[in-house]
């Protein structure tokens, strides 16, 4: 049993992961998305899996698929991305959100095809919720939240405080500025900040390398 535990320490942990993008809806044929192509989502997925945890993966919409057993909801919006996160999140020990969830959501959806005028379109924008903040917000003593930040300046200090805002135990940075790092790549570039601000670098690596960093950082939080 021992030997068990050392390869199955998160059995019996519930983890729940986001990944992919949203779509926000303008009319029938429209939508509002981003290049997210949820692949570090389902390596992180498919990592804490490996680790014995029984995963839920909400996904946005991608072409990616699990090498591991997880349970996978699939989800178009931000609200709905919101609904399953927050179906799921009080039986949570572990929730990882590395979806791109989008920041705006058109304020009318138009029934119809929007058709061609002369003049300009402009589409009138709204808010959505922040998910990570919500979950933070609702955080139990013991649960473990993670997120990410996506950075092209002052990564640090944006990274840092998304981290205090959102009531996260650790956040992923993601420096769009690196090489090989980032949406479309298979390689990414992260460092990652405790609560304590104590950051731990790592090299570009691939995408289920990086999965495995992270989970080790939250193994260690956790003291397995
Ligand atoms: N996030 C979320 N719900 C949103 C927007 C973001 O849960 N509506 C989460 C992301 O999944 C990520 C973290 O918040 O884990 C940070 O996302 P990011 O886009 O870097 O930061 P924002 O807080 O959205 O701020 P900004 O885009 O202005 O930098
Ligand atoms: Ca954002």
């Amino acid at each position: 049993t021992q030997q068990i535990k050392k390869k199955l320490p998160l059995k019996g942990k519930k983890v729940l992961v986001t990944a992919g993008p949203t779509y926000e809806a303008i009319d029938p044929v429209r939508f509002i998305g981003n290049h997210s192509s949820g692949k570090m989502g389902f390596a992180i997925a498919d990592e804490f899996s490996s680790l014995g945890a029984e995963v839920t993966l909400v996904s946005g919409p991608t072409t990616q698929h699990n090498n591991y057993p997880v349970e996978r909801i699939d989800v178009v919006s931000a609200a709905e991305m919101l609904k399953a996160c927050q179906l799921h999140f009080s039986t949570s020990d572990i929730v990882v959100m590395s979806a791109a969830v989008a920041d705006y959501t058109p304020v009318h959806v138009a029934s119809q095809k929007i058709k061609k005028k002369d003049n300009d379109l402009s589409i009138e924008l709204k808010k959505t919720t922040d998910i990570l903040a919500t979950l933070g917000k609702e955080k139990k003593a013991g649960q473990i939240l993670v997120g990410f930040a996506l950075e092209t300046e002052h990564e640090e200090e944006h990274a840092k405080a998304k981290l205090l805002k959102k009531n996260l135990d650790l956040i992923v940075l993601n420096s769009l500025n690196d090489k090989g790092a980032g949406f479309q790549t298979d390689t990414n570039k992260i460092t990652i900040f405790n609560k304590s601000f104590e950051q731990t670098v790592f090299e570009v690596k691939s995408k289920q390398e990086v999965a495995k960093d992270i989970s080790n950082e939250i193994l260690k939080l956790i003291g397995k």
